[in-house]
């Protein structure tokens, strides 16, 4: 449907999900205002009303920082803009004005709403787009600018999503992250003035912030209590999150790209469009809102979202750089002995003239190691297979080190400032992917390991280096680099999908740094930390569950922390479980316990990837950490908890409340995974209402004598 232009006649516009609205309006003026985002009404005629009961007057007069739905720099509004523009003639002022509006039922779950507005005296257009996702109550929104000025325009701050929002206080939950700590979180209320949150290092954009966060308006919002707004970039590149309060009421939040040292020249007829912002509104707590992204992820946006994983055996942490055939095949037989599906070789195996023996030298030579290898990966290709075994491989191509024939061969393919010193993080310089042939290499880099092991069945993509010195050697306008890496790395990325649309592609950036949702289109999980001690896991898998699913969360059992081998795996099986241990020096229980893990595993890994994840019991607060993971017809739930107090004695002594289960069905309850030789103190003969165990709970009875339980909840 398109409504043609009218200048004065207030128009409405709702954004609809399942048990949200977003409501735009036009105002006198015909600017485009967001007046609502919250809880639908029941009358949707009481929309119009919203707006004349703001009574925001900031100055003597009501104009200046209207709630505009996207807002432009130069003119009216004077607090941070979403948009800054320098025209072609060199004016620096926009003011948009509604112009037009697209809809588009995609499908019965999603509408596409585009709002198109129009500055009044340059031909300059931005249309707003909101994608909404009916069920799972999720907006995505995004931008398209384009312009017939008579000359290029520059785009100074071209953010993709704006969001005003009122309340009287604010509280923003943001991650922070260091390797080996990533998402730690902080919650903190929002002063006046702005806070801003962002990332400027170019690739691993995670590794100081997150970009994604939670607001909770009025008070800090709980698992089941408070307004939340949850939201995330999807841009594996520098973003930039700023939250502005201002009066006494509203917080406005702008979220983008960052624009730091890109300024983007846009020619007349050039579109550009801005990545997507994700988000969620719950009126009911921030379990709600994470599993609404979560839904999201699975069905729409991760790749293999509903889709199946494989389990792996990984030779990182049990051999870094030192292997040869003999330890493979030895730790491929392992593989099958664990009874996990794939052998993941990791860093290490190629590198011939710069030797790829430790993280100094080989980056970017992807021939396989002779000395290593006498036989190629093909070889161990062929040895996966015969075990009954798959095969999988590290790759880490967007990188090289100075000690490689790739840095002597391609001076000009490298990231750096040609009269600067040369910076490294972790030995190493980045790629020039916004050169289209460092762009073929990386996309060959993957297809030659195809043509040496066409059964590939893995792929652990990892990404060590920041960037510092940004300069492309061959772009001609540097303010462009940041933006164009992105886009190099993800036309890569897409060819490599279009040609392999089903290899299982672990996202990794030295740990977790890199998790962001443009990048999980390509990617079908990602390793969320190095740090694999299950102590620290279980917070670092934690606060990845306010926006991620499990199925997206790779988490291995090692040597790393003192616990038990159970703990560490029932740690390790809330998401994709994998191996990275000894398996030869594993204990006759040990091994014992671990095949039945697996076993256990393949047989509840389906609830814990796709179905509902409640946040039952939080660690920092409590003795006993509880997660649950419920199935789509109720009927079962698997719940993990884990002791981590280190106080002497210290016991789970109230039952635990468990949540989406069906208040009318019963269940028993029985302890799974257990260790040999050791029984439960659950009764799996009891039986108990749905309604039983979520208002009066369980207790899993968890101590510094049963550090980790399992429990599995059943329909009779
Ligand atoms: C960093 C990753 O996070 C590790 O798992 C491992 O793959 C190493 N790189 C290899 O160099």
């Amino acid at each position: 449907m398109t409504i043609g232009q009218s200048n004065f006649a207030q128009k409405t516009f709702e954004i609809t999900t399942k048990n949200n609205v977003l409501v735009l309006e036009t105002d006198k003026d015909n600017s485009l205002l967001l007046s609502y985002i919250g809880k639908k009404l029941k009358n949707t005629a009481e929309y119009s009303s919203i707006q004349s009961l703001d009574k925001y007057k900031p100055g003597s007069d009501d104009l200046f920082n209207k709630r505009e739905a996207y807002i432009a720099s130069g003119s009216l509004n004077l607090l941070e803009p979403a948009l800054t523009v320098t025209h072609a003639d060199g004016n620096k002022s926009t003011e948009l004005t509604f112009s037009r509006v697209e809809e588009k039922q995609i499908d019965q779950n999603r509408k596409l709403t585009s709002i198109v507005l129009k500055d009044a005296k340059y031909n300059f257009e931005v249309s707003l787009h909101y994608l909404s996702y009916f069920n799972e109550d999720v907006i995505e929104q995004w931008v398209q600018i384009v312009h017939k000025e008579k000359g290029d325009v520059v785009l100074n701050k071209y953010a993709s999503a704006n969001l005003t929002l009122s309340g009287k206080k604010f509280f923003l939950k943001n991650h922070y992250s260091g390797w080996g700590r990533e998402m730690r979180s902080e919650e903190q209320q929002l002063l006046h003035g702005i806070k801003t949150i962002d990332s400027k290092l170019g690739t691993r954009n995670n590794l100081l912030n997150s970009s994604s966060f939670m607001i909770s308006i009025d008070q800090p919002a709980t698992e089941d209590l408070g307004e939340v707004v949850a939201g995330s970039l999807e841009w594996t590149g520098n973003f930039r999150l700023d939250f502005e309060t201002f009066d006494e009421y509203y917080l406005r939040l702008t979220a983008g790209i960052n624009n730091f040292s890109g300024n983007y020249t846009l020619k007349p007829g050039e579109e550009f469009i801005t990545p997507r912002f994700v988000y969620t509104y719950s009126a009911n707590g921030k379990g709600i809102a994470s599993r609404n992204l979560q839904n999201w992820a699975r069905n729409y946006q991760l790749l293999e979202g509903m889709g199946e994983r494989s389990t792996l055996l990984n030779n990182w942490e049990t051999t870094y750089f030192d292997f040869n055939d003999e330890k493979l095949n030895h730790l491929i037989q392992d593989t099958k002995k664990l009874g996990v599906d794939v052998f993941l070789l990791d860093d290490g195996w190629f590198g011939n003239k710069f030797p790829r023996n430790n993280a100094t030298a080989g980056l970017g030579d992807w021939q396989f190691n002779k000395q290593k290898l006498a036989n190629g990966i093909s070889a161990l290709g062929k040895e996966a297979t015969a075990n009954g075994v798959k095969f999988g491989i590290w790759l880490e191509p967007e990188m090289v080190n100075p000690k490689s024939e790739l840095y002597e061969n391609h001076p000009d393919w490298i990231i750096r400032q040609p009269e600067r010193k040369e910076y490294y993080m972790r030995n190493q310089l980045v790629l020039d992917l916004s050169n289209p042939k460092v762009q073929d290499f990386v996309f060959n880099t993957v297809d030659e390991v195809f043509k040496e092991v066409p059964d590939l069945a893995f792929i652990k993509w990892d990404c060590n280096s920041l960037i510092y010195n940004a300069n492309s050697p061959t772009l001609k306008n540097q303010d462009h680099f940041y933006l164009e890496y992105v886009k190099g790395l993800n036309s890569v990325l897409e060819r490599i999908r279009k040609k392999y649309p089903k290899i299982p592609m672990m996202l990794c950036a030295g740990g977790g740094t890199r998790v962001d949702y443009a990048a999980l289109k390509y990617f079908t999980e990602f390793w969320p930390s190095d740090n694999t001690n299950p102590f620290d896991r279980i917070f670092i898998q934690w606060e990845y569950s306010y926006y991620f699913p499990s199925v997206a969360v790779d988490n291995h059992v090692t040597d790393m922390g003192k616990q038990p081998i159970k703990f560490k795996t029932d740690v390790a099986m809330m998401g994709k479980l994998g191996y990275d241990v000894k398996v030869n020096e594993l204990d006759e229980k040990e091994l014992l316990f671990s095949q039945n893990a697996v076993k256990i595993y393949n047989s509840i890994k389906d609830i814990v990837w796709h179905g509902q994840q409640y946040r039952l019991q939080d660690p920092y607060e409590n003795k006993v950490a509880a997660i649950s993971y419920v199935s789509e017809t109720r009927d079962t739930a698997i719940i993990f908890n884990y002791y981590v107090s280190t106080l002497y004695n210290a016991k789970n002594a109230i039952p635990i409340k468990l949540k989406g289960l069906d208040p009318d069905k019963m269940y028993k309850i029985e302890e799974v995974n257990l260790y040999p030789g050791t029984t439960s103190p659950i009764d799996s003969q009891r039986s108990y209402s749905g309604d039983f165990l979520m208002t009066v709970g369980i207790n899993p009875e968890a101590d510094a004598g049963r550090t980790s339980v399992v429990l599995k909840v059943m329909t009779l």
